[in-house]
């Protein structure tokens, strides 16, 4: 299959195109070649987003932008398994877990959907002020115009629709630069919102590297906003070639998860197999680093490898599979060389550790220290150090000991503790009894310190995708 770019409705696939091949990580077969834009591409695909904001979407009523997701999330519904399907393929995402980025993709449309209706202004009043009598102060929500988003490989449906969704509900248009890695479903999605009714140019997809087309974007004087989410580093660059314009960067993390004396370790293990292997660890807020209370460190890691030992690992394509491989090579060794690191530094590996082409297995070390790479830095592999705590004191101290914050998990059965220590955590967000890794697409997600900044969470990205405009008046007295 060969796909281009679509920019004001027409694909970009000429022959005299660079190109590049995209590849099954599991088996390595090829899925696609892409035709990649240029720089005049991505400078078109901004002006025809300009054009059809001023022509077209800023003056489109809010139940034809509701209609409109409605219809998107009907057809992504009927298409479930073929854009399941297509996730496996271009990111070896297991298809169980495939399936259900599918199924929050559409609930993230329907929520946008549902508030493209509801975006309230409010009334100021005016007399609050000496002289004010008499006059009368609006506030209305207006879009900002052209947003860039740039969107990652790891939920390649779902994390775009968290940019795509609150944009279109607000009245924007989107420049939509996927990951080069899995530009399938990106394609299919802009299709699919064509199918919706979406005008030609309100969503305009540029295929195309990060030097070729993410810098131009960037920088581009007509784009009003950039949504990103990937690395750190990468989030740096744009904050700071992105001159004045509003920016949300959803950046990493090595989520700490801490279990207290009295949790339900059962639960507590069981969930954090998945937290920290679900989709090969290639999550943000997956479980990196687990705090357990010293009486019961033992039977926790006792429990936890027997879990970890039981999941299927293979052909992510099986429905039994639990375990995949990671995005490619590249990625599986560069994890590895940090196990190795660890272990030259003293750390121990419980279980797994090998690495098979891109399969590198679940992971589980003990014995770290805080300068080791597993811990100080995001490891968006399926690595998780387990550690032993004494005092609450001392675990919220160390959970906080990292350039990153982004989601927690805390499990006990005090909560007067929980909420106590809920609020110590330096977190975008904590959840009780829950793992780290488990997000529910309403509420308000993004990081503090170097885990970013700005709020998705489809209100949370609307309010952000929309400028507040005062309109005043003096009335006759
Ligand atoms: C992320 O990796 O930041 C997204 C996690 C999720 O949406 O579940």
């Amino acid at each position: 299959m060969q796909i281009g770019s679509i920019i004001n409705g027409q694909e970009r696939k000429e022959d005299n195109r660079k190109t590049m091949d995209v590849f099954n990580p599991y088996n390595q077969e090829q899925v696609a070649t892409l035709m990649l834009a240029t720089e005049d591409d991505l400078n078109e695909a901004v002006e025809s987003c300009f054009e059809t904001y001023h022509n077209k979407m800023n003056h489109m009523p809010a139940h034809d932008r509701a209609d409109i997701l409605r219809r998107a999330a009907d057809l992504l519904e009927e298409r479930e398994e073929e854009f399941a399907q297509t996730i496996v393929q271009e990111a070896g995402k297991p298809i169980k877990y495939s399936k259900g980025e599918v199924q929050r993709a559409v609930q993230v449309i329907r929520f946008a959907s549902e508030l493209a209706k509801n975006i309230y202004g409010e009334v100021i009043p005016m007399d609050a002020a000496i002289g004010g009598q008499n006059r009368m102060g609006l506030v209305k929500r207006k879009p900002l115009g052209v947003v860039g988003a740039i969107t990652p490989f790891n939920f390649p449906l779902n994390l775009s629709l968290h940019k795509i969704a609150p944009a279109i509900a607000a009245g924007n248009t989107v420049v939509y630069k996927p990951a080069e890695k899995t530009p399938l479903s990106a394609y299919k999605l802009v299709r699919l919102f064509q199918q919706a009714g979406l005008p030609d140019g309100a969503l305009n997809l540029v295929i195309g590297t990060g030097k070729e087309v993410g810098e131009p974007l960037v920088q581009h004087d007509k784009v009003q906003k950039i949504t990103f989410t990937g690395s750190v580093p990468v989030g740096k660059t744009i904050r700071e070639s992105a001159g004045l314009k509003k920016v949300t960067l959803e950046l990493g993390s090595n989520s700490p998860n801490i279990i207290f004396n009295d949790a339900n370790l059962e639960e507590a293990a069981e969930g954090l197999v998945k937290g920290a292997f679900a989709f090969s660890g290639q999550v943000c807020i997956s479980a990196q680093r687990i705090y357990v209370h010293r009486d019961i460190y033992d039977t926790f890691l006792e429990k936890y490898v027997e879990l970890t030992k039981a999941l299927s690992i293979g052909n992510p394509a099986d429905e039994g599979t639990d375990f995949g491989p990671m995005i490619n090579e590249d990625e599986a060794e560069r994890a590895k060389q940090w196990i190795d690191d660890a272990v030259e530094k003293g750390a121990k590996v419980l279980t797994g550790g090998k690495r098979d082409g891109t399969i590198l297995e679940p992971t589980i070390m003990s014995d770290v220290k805080n300068d080791m790479k597993i811990i100080a830095q995001e490891v968006f592999a399926p690595i998780v150090s387990v550690m032993p705590f004494d005092t609450e004191e001392e675990v919220v101290r160390r959970s906080n000991d990292s350039i990153y914050g982004l989601q927690a998990g805390v499990f006990t059965k005090d909560m007067d503790r929980a909420f106590r220590v809920a609020d110590q955590l330096e977190m975008g967000g904590v959840w009780i009894n829950e793992i780290s890794t488990y997000r529910q697409d309403n509420h308000p997600y993004g990081g503090v310190k170097q885990s970013g900044m700005g709020k998705e969470g489809v209100k949370y990205a609307i309010e952000d995708m929309t400028e507040m405009k005062f309109i005043g008046v003096k009335l006759k007295g």
